[in-house]
């Protein structure tokens, strides 16, 4: 319930005294800021040391005293820049190290043994056997026990790494696909408990698969016992949120600040008659009202959610998806994405993560601007580590764009002018996921190929919706705005692609179009360089799942279409070369068995897209220095189309979606809806 009715009494929340110049200690020389934590670290090694000994042993003391040495920059003058105009920099950096500590020395056996093994191979994420699976335990498997019984399934596509959506305790009723905790120290009954959690992550790591977990960090449920702190006063929570008074400070962000749910939840505030000053506030919620974002100006919430991590790297958790990052700092006149702040919250959780559990990476989860999107990867002016991954939401979006226009030259243009990636980092890319499709398609991208970005955005909602005529897609308009005449797109990638409408009508030769252009998306995505991310249900080429309808806390919120239950009857089939099913399965399981030998698909290897003189096709080079050139050809049109011969001149073809690639009269062709991979022999 959105209420904008509220009183107007005196100031509350830490935005109202925010300092004047929020960049100052950013500023200062990176040579003064580095002298400052050598001189912190100086100082503080004398005590640390021996409680180091006492804490881990020696032999582990020396590890951890090492990392340290190496990540305590890193913590340092991100939290300076936070938080040092208003409290004691060197303090919180020791307290943070301390409780870093008392997590590495908590760690059980299996996590320091693999901690061990990724010190020796610290880039693992970027090996090319990485292949990812996302899924809802309760769809995929009904609960974390149960998910044991899938892990053939998973062995069978070459998973190494499993994205479990959101499992801790959510609140009740409408939770946002669980991204409304209520708990960050428990599962989700309906799911399991902590111990589950912990025995699914130690089967997994034996199988050689990588348990990845939600963290939400830019708010909880109203309900989370911070949240009720807060309200109560318990001086534990004091300004873990902001309230405001009045609307005078909400409406001047909210002048700038676009709206994440414009139908359903618009604005970014919603008046809480109990907030904390007696009176009632106006409590941030970027997104749903039962969202409360936490208030990162305040170290004490920077301890608690590293409290959060370690306990939950101690379990087993060795990926952090660091949920809607882009929106944890908010500066009055701008979009409230991506400042400065965001950047130095990661950077200083990621060094601390390190210090106690190096095992752990974070994935990004920011859909953002492509110009936005680098800096999450720790791509700034001056390297700084930050996420090991983030989603490459430009790839996914531009797949989906070349498919409807059968031109490639939008993504050309795009993928072309992206900044390059630190070399230790790596995207996640994906085809589709649990949200809407949003069109992060740039207006300078778009002129560039001659078309408006505004335009463009509307016929792909047009085609991905339906409406527009002879479209393939079923999908439906998410989140429409009548003011500005945005909207994003639902639907599951099998709808998307053709196969559900083709399947309805009974028409063979749209459905094998259908699931051309379905292993097309994913043979990009498998091979354009960083981890593939299956989407659960893809593999088995799920249609959208209406049954959500049924649900009230589900219905008003369409993407649940397409977070399909496990259709056990597909999944019967999967094994069946006839059904789509088994078509689909069996494309996917040969693009990772197919990837993990292809030296050239180490995510370090830089990719180069290139320009060519058929708009219909993309066309992607990676150069590894030991294995050479690998080179990547994706079809978007129902018509053949040819490149240039020189191109794939002393490759091979690995895997095509149509045997060899025909080389004939100076061209190389590719048939309608196409792939090919190719590499040096
Ligand atoms: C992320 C999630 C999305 C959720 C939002 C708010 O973007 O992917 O599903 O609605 O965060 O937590």
């Amino acid at each position: 319930m959105i209420d904008r009715q509220g009183p107007a009494p005196s100031p509350a929340g830490s935005h109202a005294g925010a300092a004047p110049d929020p960049d100052a200690r950013r500023r200062r020389p990176e040579a003064e800021r580095r002298r400052a934590a050598a001189a912190c670290l100086r100082s503080l090694l004398p005590e640390l040391r021996p409680e180091a000994e006492a804490a881990l042993g020696r032999a582990e003391a020396v590890g951890f005293l090492a990392r340290l040495e190496l990540w305590f920059p890193d913590l340092h003058l991100p939290l300076d820049a936070l938080y040092g105009d208003r409290h004691d920099t060197d303090a919180l950096a020791a307290r943070l190290v301390r409780a870093a500590l008392a997590a590495a020395a908590a760690r059980p056996a299996p996590m320091r043994e693999l901690d061990r093994r990724r010190e020796v191979h610290p880039r693992w994420y970027q090996d090319p056997r990485m292949v990812g699976y996302v899924a809802y335990t309760d769809r995929f498997a009904g609960t974390l026990r149960g998910l044991h019984a899938r892990l053939d399934h998973l062995a069978e596509l070459g998973v190494t790494y499993l994205h479990l959506m959101p499992l801790l305790r959510p609140r009740e009723g409408e939770n946002d696909g669980g991204y409304a905790v209520a708990d960050y120290g428990a599962v989700d009954p309906r799911l399991g408990t902590l111990g589950d959690l912990e025995e699914l992550a130690g089967a997994l790591r034996a199988r050689g698969m990588s348990l990845c977990v939600d963290l939400v960090l830019n708010h909880t449920a109203r309900e989370h016992p911070w949240a009720r702190g807060w309200l109560a006063g318990d001086p534990r929570y004091a300004g873990f949120y902001t309230a405001f008074p009045d609307r005078t400070l909400p409406d001047a962000y909210e002048a700038t600040i676009p709206d994440v749910f414009p139908d359903r939840a618009p604005g970014s505030f919603t008046w809480v008659p109990e907030a904390r000053d007696g009176a009632g506030g106006w409590v941030w919620t970027t997104f749903w009202d039962y969202q409360w974002d936490l208030d990162h100006a305040n170290p004490e919430v920077f301890a608690a959610l590293l409290g959060t991590v370690l306990a939950l790297a101690d379990r087993g958790v060795e990926i952090f998806r660091m949920d809607a990052v882009p929106f944890m700092g908010k500066r009055l006149g701008t979009n409230c994405q991506n400042q400065p702040e965001v950047h130095d919250l990661l950077q200083a959780l990621h060094a601390a993560v390190k210090l106690a559990a190096p095992a752990t990476v974070f994935k990004a989860e920011a859909i953002v601007a492509p110009e936005d999107l680098v800096p999450y990867l720790g791509g700034h002016p001056r390297h700084r580590p930050e996420c090991e991954l983030a989603y490459h939401n430009q790839l996914m979006v531009l797949l989906w764009s070349c498919l409807a226009t059968r031109d490639a030259r939008l993504a050309v243009q795009a993928l072309r002018r992206m900044d390059p990636i630190p070399s230790d980092a790596s995207w996640a890319t994906y085809v589709r996921c649990h949200d809407d499709i949003g069109w992060a398609i740039s207006d300078v991208d778009a002129a560039a190929v001659g078309w408006t970005g505004a335009a463009h955005r509307h016929f792909l909602n047009d085609f991905y919706s339906g409406r527009y005529p002879g479209s393939f897609a079923r999908g439906a308009l998410f989140q429409e705005n009548p003011e500005t005449g945005d909207a994003r797109i639902s639907g599951s990638a099998a709808s998307l692609c053709g196969i559900e409408q083709a399947l309805d009508v009974g028409d063979g030769g749209a459905l094998e179009a259908g699931i051309r252009r379905l292993v097309l998306a994913y043979a990009v995505a498998y091979a354009y360089g960083g981890v593939p991310l299956l989407y659960m249900g893809d593999e088995l080429a799920l249609r959208n799942d209406h049954s959500y309808l049924d649900d009230p806390a589900l219905a008003a919120d369409n993407r649940w279409m397409h977070r399909p239950w496990l259709d056990a009857a597909a999944f019967a089939r999967r094994h069946d070369a006839s059904s789509v099913e088994g078509r689909v399965f069996d494309w996917l399981r040969r693009l990772a068995t197919t990837r993990a030998d292809l030296l050239a698909l180490h995510a370090g290897a830089p990719v180069e897209v290139l320009v060519l003189d058929d708009q219909r096709v993309l066309a992607w080079r990676r150069r590894h220095p030991r294995s050479g050139t690998f080179l990547g050809l994706a079809n978007f049109a129902e018509h053949p189309a040819s490149v240039d011969a020189g191109l794939v001149r002393g490759l091979d073809t690995v895997l095509s979606s149509d045997g060899q690639v025909r080389v004939q009269e100076g061209r190389a062709h590719l048939p309608a809806l196409g792939f090919a991979w190719l590499a040096e022999p």
